[in-house]
C-alpha cells in the first residue's frame, strides 16, 4: 500500500486533512447530519458558493473552499436514498467515493475524510455501505500515497467499517 485507509471514530470535522466530504443533497443548500455540521462550521458563505454549483446529481461531487473550515476543501457528494437495493443504490454510492477520490488526485491533494455516506437520513444499510466504502477506497490507497479516513459517528458504523477493513 502506498497510502493508508483508516477508521476514525467521531466528528469528521476533527480530522486534519486536505478535503472533507459532505453528505449533501442535490440542492447543496445544507440540511441535517453531516451537511448541517459542515455548513454550521463553514458559515453562510458556503451556501452562496454552493448555489451556482447546484443541482448536484446523485453519485457526483461538487468542490468548494472550506471558508470557516480553514484551508480544507469541501467535497459535496450526494449519496443515493436507499429504496430496497434494486435501483442501483450500491453503484451510486460507489460513485460518490470514486468521484471524491478522483477529485483529490486531480488536485494533487493527499488526505481526505469521508462520513458514512447515505447511512443516516438516506437509510442505506450500514454493513453494505461500509463494504462499498472500503471496496472503493482500498485500490486508491494502494495506488496513491494518500491518507483516506472513513469516519464513524456511532458504534454501528464503526463496527461495520472495522469489519470491512479486516475482511478486505
Ligand atoms: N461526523 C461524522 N459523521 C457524521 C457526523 C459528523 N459530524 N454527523 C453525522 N454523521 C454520520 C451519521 O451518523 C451517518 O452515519 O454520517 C452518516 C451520514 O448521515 P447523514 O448526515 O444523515 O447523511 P445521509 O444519510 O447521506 O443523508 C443525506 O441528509 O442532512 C441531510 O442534506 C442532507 O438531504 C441530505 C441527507
Amino acid at each position: 500500500m502506498k497510502g493508508t485507509l483508516e477508521l476514525y471514530r467521531g466528528n469528521l470535522l476533527d480530522v486534519d486533512c486536505d478535503a472533507v466530504v459532505n453528505a449533501a443533497n442535490s440542492s447543496l443548500m445544507g440540511g441535517g447530519g453531516v451537511d448541517g455540521a459542515i455548513h454550521r462550521a463553514a458559515g453562510p458563505e458556503l451556501k452562496e458558493a454552493c448555489r451556482p454549483l447546484a443541482p448536484c446529481p446523485t453519485g457526483e461531487v461538487r468542490v468548494t473552499e472550506g471558508f470557516g473550515l480553514g484551508d480544507r476543501l469541501i467535497f459535496h457528494t450526494v449519496g443515493p436514498v436507499w429504496r430496497g437495493g434494486n435501483e442501483g443504490e450500491a453503484e451510486l454510492l460507489a460513485s460518490c467515493y470514486r468521484k471524491c477520490l478522483d477529485a483529490l488526485i486531480e488536485r494533487e491533494l493527499t488526505s481526505i475524510v469521508f462520513p458514512a455516506i447515505s447511512t443516516g437520513a438516506y437509510g442505506f444499510p450500514v454493513n453494505e455501505a461500509a463494504g462499498v466504502a472500503v471496496h472503493e477506497c482500498r485500490p486508491y490507497a494502494k495506488k496513491h500515497d494518500i491518507k483516506i479516513t472513513l469516519s464513524a459517528f456511532d458504534q454501528q458504523n464503526a463496527t461495520a467499517i472495522e469489519g470491512a477493513l479486516e475482511s478486505a
